[in-house]
């Protein structure tokens, strides 16, 4: 429980609600997001929320059973911003009238102008006479509610920014947390200042709370903590380290699917510069042993997840009197989200991740990082004093270079990825990309091809190099080199890295493909 001013976001199934919450939390303020359904009068209550945003949504008021918060939320006393359908929301509980898109559905940019008198929440907010604002809705407001005034107006929605400033209750149609409505952060700054938040959300906050959180957690117990070398387990690990010290034990399983210099990286900055007591597993041999003739994408997964568990456990179980298991879950892993199909979606990987780890060992969770987004989690990382470069890396799926190395793995092949993915990162870094890209990687194929080298015949493998762009991993981009860049790299990699002749740029994007090869 934080000791902040708190925000609550009713979440109606946007698209886009998690960006509302970075908008704010950009402005130092706390929020949380939560399912309309979950948001009943006694949820309220022990939530206390100091303002409420009601998010968009694709549903429509005249559906049955269409989401509606409680009433209740309208008598709180505290500031209401409704948003897209948390405007048509408002109108429909408050006394307005909506009516259903024929004709006036807006999708994509519009223009909104200014209308009737000032109004706390747009101070400073139109450029000029007009502003740009992004809209996407189908139905509209056709009369706004007892109490409400106009305050903007665009061509397709009359009533594009109401409010009733006695109750301090406001309604856009437009989604303010998009890009595309390019002041749009402006006028949450309003929102949370006429609401009186203090905006003291900071990293040097978070971090003295979560230590104390921990402690009185934990106690003087013992906690494990699965370390993997990326980002968001090793800013756990140090968080907990301040919290109760040696307490902590990390366990690294390293499967020898790790890239070059990985392992060792580790081991240092964590056992010899942060002194944590860290179990380091070296089990390449039991890894690559399960997985010799294995080329199945599914049934290697599966194999590193089940071996995973099984020394993660072994190794955990040495450390007597262990209560808790530390994870780097995230809040975007948190977040319950609306879903109005209902239906199972499909496997296209199964991911290695510990989820079912710790009913298994009877052990209870620490998660410090629940409440962080993946940037929070970079800032706490610098807060706390870890390099640079390591909170800048790139994301490494916890399956490593298997999935990297379609086709049967062998030792063979990972040594000859590992050089080239270490040239290819090595010109990224050169060239100063490597903070433009998400994900930057070589996949080694299982392919041979003829080649020619001085005056000899080679017959060796063929690489692709995949980097791509990309906020959150679910959708990406090929990132454009330029064919200087391609050529250069090639060169390098077919000089550099024996057992490699030919070399290829992935541009595909996401979907239809994935980040990874397998
Ligand atoms: P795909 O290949 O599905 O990857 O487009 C999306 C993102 O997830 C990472 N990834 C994983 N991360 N365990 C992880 O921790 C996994 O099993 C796994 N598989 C893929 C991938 O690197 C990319 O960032």
């Amino acid at each position: 429980m934080t000791h902040h001013d708190r925000l609550l976001i009713i979440d109606f199934g946007s698209q886009v609600t998690q960006l509302i919450a970075r908008r704010l939390r950009e402005l130092r303020v706390y929020c949380e997001i939560h399912p309309y359904q979950k948001v009943t009068d006694a949820f309220l209550r022990d939530f206390a929320p100091k303002a409420v945003i009601l998010s968009g949504g694709p549903a429509s008021v005249f559906n049955d059973g269409a989401p509606m918060p409680p009433a209740s939320v309208f008598t709180l006393g505290v500031p209401i911003l409704g948003i897209c359908y948390g405007q048509q929301v408002m109108m429909h509980i408050l006394g307005g009238r909506v009516e259903r898109g024929h004709g006036t559905a807006e999708f994509g940019r519009a223009y909104v102008t200014p209308a009737g008198g000032a109004l706390d929440l747009l101070d400073g907010w139109f450029n000029a006479d007009r502003e740009q604002v992004w809209m996407s809705h189908g139905d509209h407001v056709s009369a706004i509610a007892p109490g409400f005034a106009v305050y903007g107006t665009s061509p397709n929605a009359p009533f594009a920014i109401t409010a009733d400033p006695a109750r301090r209750f406001y309604a856009v149609q437009f989604h303010p947390e998009v890009h595309h409505t390019p002041k749009g952060a402006q006028l949450y700054a309003n929102f949370i200042r006429l609401a009186g938040f203090k905006g003291d959300w900071t990293m040097g906050a978070y971090r003295a709370e979560a230590i104390a959180k921990i402690r009185a957690q934990v106690g003087d117990k013992k906690v494990i903590c699965g370390l993997s070398g990326g980002v968001d387990s090793s800013v756990a690990a140090v968080l907990i380290h301040e919290a109760i010290g040696d307490n902590l034990t990390c366990v690294f399983v390293d499967h020898g699917l790790l890239r070059q210099g990985e392992a060792d990286e580790v081991v240092t900055m964590f056992r010899d510069h942060y002194n944590i007591p860290l179990i380091h597993a070296q089990e390449a041999d039991l890894f690559l042993g399960a997985l010799d003739g294995v080329s199945d994408p599914e049934f290697k997964r599966k194999t590193i997840g089940r071996l995973f568990i099984d020394v993660f456990q072994r190794e955990a179980s040495q450390i007597e009197g262990a209560e808790f298991l530390a994870q780097g879950t995230l809040y975007p892993d948190v977040i319950e989200s609306v879903s109005f199909s209902g239906g199972p979606s499909v496997t296209i990987k199964s991911h290695h991740n510990v989820g079912g780890l710790p009913e298994k060992m009877g052990l209870k969770l620490v998660e410090p990082l629940r409440e962080l987004f993946k940037d929070e989690v970079r800032a706490l990382g610098r807060e706390l004093g870890l390099p640079a470069s390591f909170i800048g890396r790139h994301p490494f799926p916890g399956p490593g270079l298997a999935i990297r190395c379609p086709g049967e793995i062998t030792r063979e092949k990972l040594a000859i990825l590992r050089q080239a993915d270490a040239v290819f990162i090595d010109q990224i870094r050169r060239h100063g990309l490597y903070d433009d890209i998400w994900q930057a990687f070589v996949a080694i194929l299982p392919v041979r091809t003829v080649g020619v080298m001085g005056d000899g015949r080679t017959y060796d493998f063929a690489c692709a190099l995949r980097a791509v762009t990309s906020v959150d991993g679910m959708t990406a981009d090929y990132y454009p080199f330029s064919h200087e860049f391609l050529g250069e790299t090639a060169t390098r990699i077919i000089n550099e890295v024996p057992g490699i002749n030919r070399v290829t740029y992935d541009i595909t994007s996401k979907p239809p493909g994935t980040i990874e090869w397998e």
